[in-house]
């Protein structure tokens, strides 16, 4: 296992080396005519019966909707995030290079929930909100996550996000302006892979074995509830979809089971490596969506 004081001097110093790469997105460059905001094979519905009654300016409506959709549940998830790092924080060694990475992975997640904000305005779109209800259980139950929970929810919210967008930033079709957003927050999640892999399979080993069953629940039903919501039926109707009808089309849509379940691949496969999943918890990672 990876000494988790010198991975966060690692990854502080890889952060340190690409500091601001975020203001060189270029935000006046303008939208390419009939250009996709993510690759058609990533929207909900691509190749269910709506989808082909669909002309090309509708699908791309759709892509744009669906990237907002996207950028939203990327903010709310990060102030999500910020809230189990600072309370990680604040029962540690306070100026360690864990707590400084900690801190720097916080900075970082607000300067990118900041140009979530600024690209889903520029989309001329609006924000995305989870139901309420999601928003009121984060609250009372965000308490109970521990090292475990926490680093486990991180990782789940970072790699299940991973790889929609770095097969946008690679793809010519895609809006210039998203592949560039894409690339800067590919990049910095990287390290914040990196740290909460290590913080968790530390955090795993020296945990009692009654913590291990309460968070591999815990974070079970977070995949379930997370997953849940990933992408609101309003996007539906923004495109003037029915929302239940379409929503119905691309939950059975085989086509976008199979890339959550790509998508799910790296996180579920570490959790169940380390023992966050097992055997009885496999039933919410299938429900999420996320595991065969
Ligand atoms: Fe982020
Ligand atoms: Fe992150």
């Amino acid at each position: 296992m990876h000494d988790p004081q010198l991975v966060a001097e690692r990854l502080l110093r890889a952060s340190a080396a690409s500091a601001g790469v975020d203001a060189r997105i270029d935000w006046d460059a303008s939208f390419e005519e009939g250009a996709w905001f993510m690759p058609p094979e990533w929207v909900s519905l691509y190749g269910t019966p709506l989808w082909q009654s669909m002309d090309h300016t509708s699908r791309v409506e759709l892509s744009r909707q669906e990237m907002a959709a996207l950028a939203s549940g990327g903010i709310w998830t990060e102030l999500c995030l910020m809230q189990m790092l600072g309370r990680y924080m604040a029962g540690r060694d306070l100026i360690d290079a864990r707590t400084r990475y900690a801190l720097t992975e916080v900075g970082e997640e607000t300067r990118h929930s900041l140009m979530f904000a600024r690209l889903i305005s520029a989309m001329r779109c609006r924000a995305y909100t989870p139901p309420g209800y999601v928003n009121h259980l984060f609250s009372l139950t965000n308490v109970v996550y521990g090292r475990i929970g926490t680093f486990a929810v991180t990782l789940l919210s970072e790699e299940v996000n991973d790889l929609v967008q770095r097969e946008a930033m690679k793809d010519e079709r895609v809006q210039p302006l998203v592949r560039q957003v894409c690339r800067v927050h590919v990049t910095e999640e990287a390290r914040h892979v990196s740290f909460a892999r290590t913080e968790l399979t530390h955090a795993m080993r020296t945990a009692s074995a009654a913590n291990v069953r309460v968070q591999r629940e815990l974070v079970g039903v977070t995949a379930f509830v997370f997953m849940a919501h990933r992408m609101p039926a309003t996007v539906y109707r923004a495109v003037g979809l029915d929302p239940a009808a379409a929503r119905q089309q691309a939950l059975a849509n085989p086509h976008y089971r199979e890339i959550l379940r790509r998508s799910g691949h790296k996180a579920v496969t570490f959790l169940t490596e380390i023992g966050l999943i097992s055997p009885r918890q496999r039933h919410w990672w299938r429900r999420a969506g996320l595991a065969p």
